[in-house]
């Protein structure tokens, strides 16, 4: 990005007053999000070209250009201001990752109302909880979802709508509004609410240490950064195929997966199907993929594989490469460069940041195993762990702090300001996350400075998963911790002690990996359980996962007498 430093230090542009120039901000044209997905490509000339090819896991497709998103955007707006739905209000889109799942986030941003993505795996108490938090007024969903929201619908008082996109009326029971966006009256113009960059955007709920998750609340201004980092570091350009394996369920889905390839009107490409390696291979091939942004854990799967399914396919579309969520080990990023002739190119970035905030750009020389650095805009420093003031030595392990004020980062999480400033000490955000700095001003990421269990790239909290644990008739005490994993680096291990009367043995051990599978989802569900006697406590009765922890990771424990304090 040599253009880029050059601009900032020449002209003393800042990267987000770049950005503003480029999507013409804050000079008369609306700031929201869903407006400058669409109605603003559209007036760039780009309304024929192709937003959305998405290929649903049967192999059928649908496609839709930037015209079609506009104005199917605007349909789903108009819908939901009929069901009576006001900005400002919660909507839920609980889905699998189908085209009404795209157009459906758009429609509720034009409206002026929250998107409130959930993962169509999580099951009732993971729904029900984030549902409560956000008293949400609607979710929109799939027939197939149905039977799980009817069970919980009775606690949530607040949802006023089960709007449902595959289903005739006559399968719903009172309450639940079928939608059909082909058969909807298609509207031309709706009067796009008049967001400030301060409106509510997104809500996207994140697990931490301890309580259950937190709302982090995303605002309209988010755009700038998004755009710009889609732009600089994903580098996408006019013409990319860009496919992004994320599902909006989670922030990389929503910032990547929507916000920044539409700001920069590039076709997105969407895969309704898990992973298969050739069903991949043969999608990147098909559609002629140009850019891709992936997980370590994908690129591990395929690693497996070996080099023959990617000899088969012709996978020379490919320009570029990103990975985010978990640590990108050197091995893959070697790996690609010999299986694809590029390497992937590290991301880090959070739910809170709402972008990338460290990174590889395109054409800086990697150093495998590093994250690279803070994107040009971005303040970051290594901390010390006690006084959250900057390290001067490099290579020396601190807190990741970034300076906060960039246009994507969260203003708050929701009902719980005391967790919102928790994240702040002497000037900085504090990512939670541990790492060094070296010489050249590269990051290198050391661990989480938490509990938080990084499964394959999405945060599990251990306090959700002991929870439900708890309810499990056999349970007296639970404890859960990350037990490493050759593909999903973590996976959810838990330790339980039995109520008085129960056995362990290894149906038991199932039968609780179900029941908290069915409350939370196949991720949050343990891979191995341990029944135990006792669980090791502090003097005031606190479990001590760091103990068992590092019994699983082979580390030592460390002095216990000092663990024990509080
Ligand atoms: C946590 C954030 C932002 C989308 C991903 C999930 C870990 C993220 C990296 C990376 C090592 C990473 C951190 C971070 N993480 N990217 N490139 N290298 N670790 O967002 O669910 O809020 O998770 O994921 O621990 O704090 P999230």
């Amino acid at each position: 990005m040599p253009d880029l430093v050059a601009v900032e230090e020449e002209r003393e542009l800042s990267s987000w007053e770049l950005a503003k120039l480029e999507l013409n901000w804050g000079r008369g044209d609306p700031v929201n999000i869903g407006w400058n997905l669409s109605d603003r490509i559209c007036r760039q000339g780009l309304g024929q070209t192709k937003a959305l090819i998405w290929e649903g896991f049967g192999g059928q497709e649908r496609v839709f250009t930037y015209e079609d998103l506009r104005v199917l955007s605007n349909t789903m707006a108009a819908f939901l201001a009929r069901q009576g739905i006001a900005p400002g209000e919660r909507v839920c889109l609980f889905m699998d990752r189908i085209p009404e799942l795209y157009i459906g986030f758009l429609g509720i941003l034009k409206l002026g109302a929250v998107a409130q993505p959930l993962f169509s795996a999580f099951g009732e108490e993971s729904l029900a909880t984030r549902l409560l938090d956000a008293g949400t007024s609607a979710i929109l969903t799939q027939k197939k979802y149905l039977p799980r929201i009817r069970r919980i619908r009775a606690e949530l008082p607040a949802l006023r709508h089960v709007i449902v996109a595959d289903a005739e009326a006559s399968a719903l029971q009172q309450g639940e509004t079928p939608l059909h966006l082909d058969s909807e009256p298609r509207v031309e113009d709706f009067p796009v609410y008049p967001a400030g960059p301060e409106t509510p955007s997104v809500l996207h709920y994140t697990s931490g240490t301890t309580g259950q998750p937190k709302g982090a609340q995303h605002v309209h201004r988010s755009l700038l950064s998004q755009y710009l980092t889609a732009r600089r570091v994903l580098d996408l350009q006019p013409g990319d195929i860009y496919w992004c394996n994320a599902d909006p369920g989670w922030v990389t889905g929503t910032s990547y997966g929507i916000i920044g390839p539409w700001s920069a009107g590039v076709t997105q490409v969407v895969l309704d199907a898990g992973f298969n390696v050739d069903r991949w291979y043969s999608f990147i091939e098909k559609h002629r993929v140009t850019v891709w942004y992936s997980a370590p854990t994908a690129i591990r799967l395929l690693m497996k594989e070996g080099k023959t399914p990617a000899a088969r396919h012709d996978l020379s579309s490919l320009r570029h490469l990103a990975s985010v969520g978990e640590p990108l080990n050197p091995e893959a990023v070697h790996w690609s460069r010999e299986v694809f002739g590029r390497p992937f190119h590290d991301t880090y970035w959070q739910t809170e940041t709402g972008c990338i905030v460290i990174t590889n750009l395109p054409g800086m020389p990697i150093k495998a195993g590093s994250m690279g650095k803070p994107f040009p805009g971005i303040t970051a420093a290594i901390l010390d762990m006690r006084t959250f003031e900057p390290v001067a030595l490099p290579g020396r392990v601190g807190l990741i702090g970034l300076a906060p004020g960039w246009p994507s980062m969260i203003v708050g999480y929701r009902n719980n300001p005391e967790g919102y400033a928790k994240k702040f000490a002497s000037g900085w955000y504090l990512t939670g996350d541990r790492g060094t700095v070296d010489a050249d001003g590269y990051y290198w990421f050391v661990g989480r400075d938490d509990d938080v269990i990084n499964t394959g790239g999405h945060l599990v909290g251990p306090f959700e998963v002991e929870s439900a644990l708890l309810e499990h008739p056999a349970v007296a005490e639970s404890a859960a911790v990350a037990k490493p994993d050759p593909v999903n680096m973590e996976v959810v291990k838990a330790f339980v002690t039995l109520k008085p009367g129960y056995e362990a043995s290894s149906d038991l051990e199932l039968e609780i990996m179900n029941f908290v599978r069915k409350k939370l989802s196949p991720i949050a569900m343990p891979q191995d359980i341990s029944f135990v006697t006792s669980l090791p406590r502090t003097r005031s009765g606190k479990i001590m996962r760091r103990v068992l922890r590092a019994q699983e990771w082979g580390e030592p424990v460390g002095d216990l007498s000092t663990l024990m304090e509080d």
